[in-house]
């Protein structure tokens, strides 16, 4: 079973710190590149697009990817804050430890920003991406705590596993967003062993019904970031047609949406949901019928992507 620390996650966030400037200092996007790799992207599933749309394909994939990330901050950040004031008198290490948390998450919503301003630059247009972050915050913070820190807990761990998976050794891909995926896993790995112990305080004095209740919200949350999806596949079929040089028919427009959409369940519920330290995680916490109502509702989402 994880063993895991605040006094540990803290040490190691200090060893990883870095700056803004530090991600982004100079650097720019090859457009001669992939951007985002080939598990988490559309672009080797789409039939009818030329290699050179699947590059386009994947420069506007990453943007969003990019996008989704500060969007999830909006939420998380807040979430860490208040659960730091459990431990801000009889505890310093937990609450230094979920305050940094937090400032990372402020800082990466701002890398994000910039990196975003970036991607336009380098494509030349203003990326059309979801809109609403604070209004999605409020909505998900009004869940209960156990069931955002569980979508908090497979976020981070995707994180980790997108980059130690998909983004450390592939060589072909922009350098620069490397980079930037590189940071952001660095100082994650720490958050998401804190969301494990968070999630396992949260849930430790629970009733059954508080649990329910927990797992009814997760659920809820699971259909709500699965339309935040379709809404941004729908937003990247017109970005990548923004990035084209001829108009796409609506046949291969729908074979784009689907393949964006499908890649993106993977990315943003899949990998999490499946990851082992989820899954050791949701195992500890919910009972056998708890965990058989969360399966329902997932493949009621990923099975059309499948
Ligand atoms: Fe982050
Ligand atoms: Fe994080």
């Amino acid at each position: 079973m994880s063993t895991y620390s605040y006094a540990d996650c803290l040490q190691k966030s200090y060893r990883v710190n870095w700056k803004i400037s530090d991600v982004i200092g100079g650097r720019h996007f090859d457009p001669s590149r992939r951007w985002l790799p080939a598990k988490l992207s559309a672009a080797d599933r789409i039939a009818c697009l030329t290699p050179a749309e699947k590059l386009k394909l994947s420069q506007v994939e990453m943007g969003a990817y990019a996008h989704l990330f500060g969007y999830v901050e909006e939420f998380i950040a807040p979430k860490m804050v208040t659960l730091a004031q459990d431990f801000m008198l009889d505890n310093r290490e937990a609450f230094d430890a979920l305050t940094n948390f937090a400032a990372e998450e402020v800082k990466h919503m701002t890398l994000f920003r910039e990196i975003r301003a970036g991607v336009d630059a380098a494509l030349g247009f203003p990326l059309a991406l979801l809109p609403g972050a604070t209004d999605v915050a409020r909505a998900v913070l009004g869940k209960h705590t156990g069931a955002v820190l569980l979508l908090t807990a497979a976020i981070e761990w995707f994180t980790q596993l997108h980059y130690l998976t998909c983004f450390e050794n592939d060589e072909s891909l922009d350098p620069f967003t490397r980079h930037i995926f590189r940071s952001h896993w660095l100082e994650e790995s720490q958050h998401a062993r804190m969301d494990h112990l968070e999630t396992l305080r949260a849930f430790r004095h629970m009733t059954e019904a508080e649990k329910d209740h927990a797992v009814d919200d997760l659920i809820d949350l699971v259909a709500a970031v699965d339309g935040l999806l379709q809404t941004q596949a729908g937003l990247d079929v017109q970005n990548l047609q923004a990035c084209l040089w001829r108009p796409l028919g609506e046949d291969e427009r729908q074979e784009v949406y689907a393949g964006v959409l499908a890649a993106k369940r993977y990315t943003f519920i899949e990998s999490g949901v499946t990851h082992p330290n989820f899954q050791e995680l949701f195992g500890l916490v919910t009972t056998a019928a708890q965990q058989e109502r969360v399966q329902k509702a997932l493949g009621a989402v990923l099975a059309p992507a499948a």
